[in-house]
């Protein structure tokens, strides 16, 4: 069955009984369940942190998509990446991480170092020769990356980092959040784990934070549950509500937003105020092939490199359609400069060694008519 088809009518193919017929998912906003009145039910619930119908029903969906033995959904993206860390990690563990990440991972797993002495190494996915080289001089528990990489929009081999990853015996997750399933499963490429926020794209409408992970081996997805039950992680019913009403247009959405990112991109790739653009779906990108390959989709966010910083301040402040917000994969456009956002605590030469620098404006392209924003950039740039 082809994805479109499972998130047109999710309330059928989630798995969680429904014998009133709805038309979408109901919301059990309730936080107990009554034994006595569950009576011949495959599966009994008691208590909403653990297990609720409507997390249920996102979770198996999610599962489905991935292709994972079963999903827990979270409060937050951030919430499913601490889960990750926890089922993965003992105290004094080291987890190896792709240096262009999210700047909440960071955070997190400073957080971890200090109360638990999670050892940290960053490393350049991109060069497998230097990673293996790393590999072979600690013993490495976990490796996490994202791709694209988020600000930095590299692409990172899947399939290659797993095989690396099966022969030194460590586990391998990706942060899915800026693909998403709809345009790439890292579990079809050999990863352990799926992780990802669904406050962005699947959700899509910039209306709750949320996250989820999957996983492919059903022992890791028990101690997930578990440990997710046991922590509170859990997303509410409600919350878990507004993430499936974004699952329908999902896949329609992206290829809109991409269609619109290619345009907005190739604009700006010619402009003389710009120094780069980097986007994965220009063919200039140096990794366009494995781009390709990897996604049938590419995800409306890239950066761009201005003349200088006040020109990125200019472009941002003149713009009348794109928000300055953090985030991205929402309805509406944004930009916003990394270096004073999600990588605000990072040193000068700490920015230089993720390829970012002052001027780097990270654009989010939504829903709106392309040509409207590309003469709202236009106009911001006069
Ligand atoms: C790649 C990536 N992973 C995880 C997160 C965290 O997600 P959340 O904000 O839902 O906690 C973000 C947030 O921006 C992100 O960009």
């Amino acid at each position: 069955m082809k994805l479109e088809t499972l998130l047109a009518n999710i309330v059928h193919y989630c798995d969680v009984p429904d014998d009133k017929g709805a038309s979408h998912l109901p919301i059990y906003n309730t936080a107990t369940f009554d034994l006595k009145r569950q009576q011949g039910n495959d599966r009994i619930y008691d208590y909403s942190r653990s297990d609720n119908p409507t997390r249920n029903a996102l979770e198996n969906i999610f599962s489905r998509a991935e292709g994972g033995a079963g999903c827990t959904c979270t409060n937050t993206g951030v919430s499913a990446l601490a889960l990750l860390f926890d089922v993965t990690l003992r105290t004094g563990d080291a987890v190896l991480v792709e240096k262009d990440c999210y700047g909440g991972t960071y955070r997190l797993l400073d957080v971890l170092k200090e109360k638990n002495n999670i050892r940290t190494s960053y490393v350049d996915f991109s060069k497998p020769d230097e990673v293996e080289q790393v590999i072979t001089q600690g013993d490495y528990k976990l490796i996490l990356c994202e791709s694209p990489t988020n600000p930095g929009m590299k692409i990172l081999d899947l399939a290659a980092i797993a095989a690396l990853a099966k022969k030194y015996g460590i586990l391998f997750a990706v942060d899915n959040s800026l693909a998403t399933f709809a345009s790439q499963q890292p579990l079809g490429f050999g990863a352990d784990f799926s992780v990802f926020s669904t406050t962005k794209f699947v959700s899509g409408h910039g209306s709750v934070t949320a996250g989820a992970i999957v996983s492919k081996d059903p022992d890791m997805v028990k101690k997930v549950r578990y440990l997710s039950n046991a922590e509170g992680r859990a997303q509410s019913p409600f919350d878990a509500f507004l993430v499936s009403l974004g699952l329908p247009t999902l896949p329609y959405r992206m290829r809109i937003q991409e269609q619109s990112t290619l345009k907005i991109a190739m604009f700006l790739a010619t402009h003389p105020d710009v120094v780069q653009v980097k986007f994965p779906g220009l063919p200039d990108h140096p990794q366009y092939d494995l781009a390709k390959k990897q996604m049938k989709i590419m995800p409306a966010v890239f950066t761009v490199n201005l003349v200088s910083e006040s020109k990125a301040e200019e472009m941002i402040r003149k713009s009348e359609l794109f928000g300055e917000k953090p985030s991205f994969g929402s309805s509406d456009s944004r930009m916003e400069i990394p270096s004073k956002m999600s990588h605000a605590t990072f040193s000068e030469a700490d920015l230089v060694k993720i390829g970012l620098t002052r001027a780097t404006v990270r654009i989010s392209v939504g829903l709106e008519d392309t040509q409207d924003l590309i003469d709202d950039i236009m106009h911001a740039l006069k």
